[in-house]
């Protein structure tokens, strides 16, 4: 039997497995979920005993456990380590989701006329991770697994991963492989794949700035002393000059400036910017002056506010000039930016610019060091071949925008690269409300990550 008919007469059962495991809502973010954490740790552990692994582990850390599980066949073969997380973004604004979040449900869309996967963690990451385990029960079945495989499913991703990295720090020889394959990004379009190979890495931020000791009447004192949110919204003005380049001091020395033949290379990826405004319902875009819409959500470094309050929100009008104003920004980079460098680059450029009089507060959230690798590798041709198996065009080499902080680590601790075979889409809303994930994606990914297999020996 081939992979594919042995695929095709398993749909049901995988979608059925697939779905048990959705509708487990393991929120990392919200401790009322930690159960639910655990109990799709405990799902995962047990479809991998069923798939005949060994050395299934619930690895315990200090917040949501790592699953662990290993086939060792022989040592002398190579050893290929399976990345995922089995957490999943909340689902708030609950309003705008068309069906249960944690109820998966197929429905048709024009993009997916053959039907899509809607819930939470559909796409980023269950039904992605999940391919992996399907593909070694169809290696299981179609002649056996032809290399030593690890995989490591964690809790944490959404959460920034930090007990992972003390994880990996301290379990170096058990996660000792020779390539690690992840499937958490994306790829073209439904009938475009490719292969991710620069991720952006994430310093990420919260400002408190305080200006008098109270909230005050804001017609007894306005016009007499700065308002802290006035203020805030100023300084978050001027982190941008005309040109939308970052105006933070250093932001961009160690950037990484990409020849006009490789930014010519990297031009022919296919992108529509008129397909890509109708889906945003934007009639411009805007970024960094001299830079595709394409370099300036891959290559190219940004900042963004991604929340700003203080002051009088609820109901009706109140006159009042807030005590405090606060913000939550992150800022995006690339190779070879740093984010402890960056994050203190904008902590101290902040203080500098804060008005006198006023008391500014910064924390640090989490952060991540970008990603890039090569084409240049064994890995890197089998994958690139198992896609031509599947979608009868070599995958592009791509720079993905969004961040997974972790596969900087696994190179900087066990000094092993990654191979990013995404199947998901920018439609697939991932972290949005009606997050979702096409069949064909899911069983085209099954059947490509199968065939890497045969290729990688
Ligand atoms: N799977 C995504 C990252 C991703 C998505 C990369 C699409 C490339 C294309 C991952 O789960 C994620 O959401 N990462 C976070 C980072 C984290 C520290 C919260 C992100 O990028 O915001
Ligand atoms: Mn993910
Ligand atoms: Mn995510």
């Amino acid at each position: 039997m081939s992979f594919k008919e042995y695929i095709d007469s398993n749909k049901e059962r995988f979608l059925n497995e697939l779905f048990d495991l959705i509708r487990i809502p393991s929120v990392s973010a919200v401790s009322e979920h930690n159960n639910d954490t655990r109990n799709a740790a405990k799902f995962l552990f047990n479809q991998f005993k069923s798939l005949g692994m060994d050395n299934c582990e619930i690895c315990e850390t200090k917040g949501h456990p790592i699953v662990y599980a290993e086939k060792i066949i022989d040592k002398k073969l190579p050893t290929v380590l399976v990345y995922g997380h089995y957490d999943v973004q909340p689902v708030d604004p609950i309003e705008l989701w068309d069906t249960e979040p944690f109820e998966p449900t197929i429905k048709k869309t024009d993009i997916h006329p053959e039907g899509a996967i809607f819930a939470r963690g559909s796409c980023d990451d269950k039904g992605q991770m999940f391919m992996h385990l399907k593909a070694v029960e169809v290696l299981n079945n179609n002649g056996g697994l032809t290399c030593n495989m690890k995989f490591m499913i964690e809790g944490e991703e959404e959460i920034g991963s930090d007990n992972l990295e003390t994880f990996v720090k301290e379990n170096k020889d058990k996660l000792d492989c020779d390539i690690i394959i992840v499937s958490d990004t994306g790829m073209i379009n439904k009938t475009t794949p490719s292969i991710t190979v620069g991720l952006r890495g994430l310093a990420y931020l919260e400002v408190e700035l305080t200006g008098p000791n109270r909230d005050l009447h804001s017609g007894h004192y306005g016009g007499s002393v700065a308002n802290p949110i006035n203020s805030l919204a100023k300084m978050i003005a001027s982190l941008h000059d005309e040109n939308h380049k970052v105006t933070i001091p250093g932001f961009y020395d160690n950037v990484i400036e990409y020849t006009n033949e490789q930014r010519k290379k990297d031009g022919e990826i296919p992108f529509d910017i008129d397909e890509f405004k109708d889906s945003l319902h934007i009639k411009d875009v805007l970024g960094e002056k001299d830079y595709t819409t394409v370099e300036r959500r891959s290559i190219r470094p940004c900042l963004d506010v991604n929340g700003i309050w203080g002051g009088y929100t609820e109901e009706g009008s109140k006159t009042v000039i807030p005590s405090k104003a606060y913000a939550k920004i992150s800022m995006r980079l690339v190779s070879n930016q740093d984010w402890k460098n960056i994050s203190s680059l904008f902590s101290d450029h902040m203080k500098k610019i804060t008005p006198n009089g006023m008391e500014i507060k910064i924390n640090e959230h989490h952060g991540g060091q970008p990603y890039l690798t090569s084409t240049d590798s064994k890995a890197y041709t089998a994958a690139s071949k198992a896609y031509f198996e599947v979608f009868g065009k070599e995958p592009f080499a791509v720079k993905d925008g969004g961040s997974i902080p972790i596969i900087a680590q696994f190179e900087k601790e066990l000094g092993v690269k990654t191979i990013l075979m995404g199947f998901g889409l920018d439609s697939d809303a991932i972290h949005s409300p009606n997050e979702h994930f096409g069949l064909s994606n899911f069983f085209n990914g099954i059947e490509t990550i199968t065939n890497f297999y045969k290729f990688y020996k």
